[in-house]
């Protein structure tokens, strides 16, 4: 699978190269690209930027760069181009399934006030954000979507990994345990020192079904 961010700030994207997404992208399973909008400007200083027309703070990106760099991301509008913003679909764990069905993924970083309406329009199929809150710029929301999205590529983690974790059918994961067996007088949970997996299982099923009915009842159908 491929991702290409664009953004304004391509040194924030460093922690792509760490870890598990690092070692995917040397596997060659995935392949994230950066691109620098600026490095599209067709004004002399590569100014990006301007004041918002009809006032009010802040400044608003331009879209001359933001198309250019569209344009030469994905000439013939074969992925889906994706819009970090607060005004978009909340993401969620199920929406990662819909971006595996597309081979490239393009996510556009804004920043300052946002983007000029209609490079948006123009240039992108949809707006995602992550939470219902703001902040200075795409990169993290790019970030988030990136590492949600990589998890779930064929071969970037094991696939037991991903079943029974957290939203996988629903509820919640339950608590997880290592070595050593006691820390600091606290034992883990007899039962998985047992070796007995089908009582290891029941255990887990209902720690799961608890945990989800006290912290996230709305995920069982129920009010918070
Ligand atoms: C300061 S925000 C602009 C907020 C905009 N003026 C508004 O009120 O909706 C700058 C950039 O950060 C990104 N951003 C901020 N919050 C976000 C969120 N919750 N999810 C996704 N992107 C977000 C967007 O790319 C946005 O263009």
């Amino acid at each position: 699978m491929k991702i290409t961010v664009l953004t304004l700030f391509p040194e924030m994207f460093a922690p792509l190269g760490e870890s598990i997404l690092g070692r995917a992208q040397k596997k060659g399973l995935l392949d994230i690209s950066v691109v620098n909008i600026r490095d599209y400007a067709e004004n002399k200083h590569k100014k990006c930027d301007d004041y918002p027309f009809g006032g009010g703070a802040g400044m608003v990106m331009t879209p001359q760069p933001v198309g250019a760099a569209m344009e030469a991301a994905d000439p013939r509008h074969e992925a889906r181009r994706i819009y970090l913003s607060p005004k978009g679909r909340t993401f969620r764990q199920d929406m990662v399934f819909e971006l595996l069905g597309y081979d490239h993924i393009v996510l556009l970083c804004g920043h300052y006030e946002g983007i000029d309406q209609r490079a948006i329009d123009m240039y992108t199929d949809e707006e995602i954000s992550i939470g219902d809150y703001v902040l200075t710029g795409g990169e993290l929301p790019a970030m988030v979507v990136c590492d949600c999205v990589a998890r779930y590529v064929m071969g970037v983690i094991s696939e037991g990994s991903l079943v029974d974790e957290s939203f996988s059918s629903g509820g919640l994961e339950y608590p997880q345990y290592t070595r050593p067996a006691v820390y600091k007088g606290v034992p883990v949970p007899e039962v998985l020192l047992s070796g007995d997996h089908a009582r290891i299982d029941e255990w887990r099923r209902r720690q799961s079904e608890e945990l989800t009915k006290k912290c996230r009842p709305d995920l069982r159908g129920e009010k918070k």
